[in-house]
């Protein structure tokens, strides 16, 4: 299966999983019975890299490649540009290694105007770049204000001929910071960022976190389904499904450790009170990806209609825990039960 192939699979896969168990369901805010606040002006505005945004969350990462991925990517970021809203594009790889760049050139920075955008390109595919260079290829067409590296070995573990050696990754993150122009975010894909990982990335001189954990598209599942030969591997098909630490998980390992250090959410990020829990859980931005892709498919309207209604959710959210602006969101909202204000 090529690149190409495979990227289409992952959309047509990624539309037919449902969510099973999320993890935000068991995180409580607290209620505000008396708020002295009007709703229609509670702020959702935050800055990201010194850029002001209509909201606090992204789009996060999803395809690049293919031609079908232009009118996805396109739709995203028309939407982006409307709502003032930031977003990652998908990996970039096949661009710089088939020249395919599915729309993920200069007619996407077209497309979004001035909101953020952030170039994507997976962490253990720095192992197969003769020169760091050769990155400015993914970041100059699209005059990206961010460096995204995904870390995704279970994902390459599961699928057919993916990248499972990666000795040697650490230090090339390393020298991607230490070159990048703009600041770098090392991600994962919905396994979860884990403690010592996260240390080592931060010694590395990576800007942001974003944990990118469990509770939304199971990316195990996907390559398993495409993938005959893991099939075959593997005694039950299921038997890495719980895989991985929960984006609640990670964010809770992230303030306990690194409190100090930026980290951003995503992995089953489903709505607006989503995005008010992780901002509550320590995050200071949030991903979204799997909600976003079906809206992409149909029309840059639907996708504007779903990003309002994350707005809509998330201001009645602030509304109801009696705070004028996502700026207060923070772990004095989080209600463990006890009766303490
Ligand atoms: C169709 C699809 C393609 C994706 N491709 C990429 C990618 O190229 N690079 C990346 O960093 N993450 C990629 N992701 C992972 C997402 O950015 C995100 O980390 C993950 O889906 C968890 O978020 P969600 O639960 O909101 O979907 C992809 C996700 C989807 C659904």
């Amino acid at each position: 299966m090529n690149n190409l192939t495979r990227k289409l699979g992952h959309i047509e896969h990624a539309l037919s999983q449902s969510t099973k168990i999320n993890s935000f369901d068991q995180i409580r805010v607290k209620h505000c019975a008396l708020p002295d606040l009007d709703l229609d002006r509670i702020s959702l505005n935050t800055t990201l890299f010194d850029h002001s945004v209509a909201a606090p969350f992204f789009v996060s990462s999803m395809t690049g490649g293919p031609t079908e991925s232009e009118a996805i990517n396109r739709r995203l970021a028309e939407a982006c540009r409307e709502m003032g809203i930031a977003m990652g594009v998908g990996s970039q790889r096949v661009g710089i290694e088939d020249g395919h760049t599915g729309g993920l050139n200069g007619s996407i920075r077209d497309a979004i105007g001035s909101s953020p955008l952030f170039a994507n390109f997976g962490a253990v595919n720095l192992l197969g770049l003769s020169d760091v260079n050769d990155l400015g290829r993914i970041l100059d067409p699209i005059e990206a204000d961010a460096l995204i590296l995904h870390l995704n070995p279970m994902q390459e573990v599961f699928q057919a001929s993916g990248d499972t050696n990666w000795t040697g990754v650490i230090e090339r993150i390393a020298a991607t910071c230490n070159w990048s122009p703009v600041p770098v975010i090392a991600k994962e894909v919905g396994f979860g960022l884990d403690a010592g990982s996260a240390k080592i990335l931060i010694d590395a001189g990576v800007d942001v976190l974003d944990v990118a954990g469990r509770g939304g598209t199971r990316f195990a599942d996907i390559e398993i389904a495409m993938n005959a030969d893991i099939q075959q591997v593997l005694s039950d098909q299921q038997l890495f499904d719980g895989w991985g630490y929960t984006t609640v998980e990670c964010l809770q390992m992230m303030q306990s450790f690194f409190p100090k250090q930026c980290c951003w959410a995503s992995g089953g990020v489903r709505h607006g009170l989503d995005v008010a829990k992780a901002l509550c859980l320590g995050a200071s931005a949030v991903g979204i990806a799997g909600r976003f892709l079906k809206p992409a498919t149909e029309s840059t309207e639907s996708v504007i209609a779903t990003m309002q209604q994350f707005m809509d959710e998330l201001r009645i959210a602030c509304f109801g825990m009696g705070i004028e602006s996502v700026q207060h969101l923070d772990q004095q909202l989080l209600w463990d039960g006890s009766h303490a204000s």
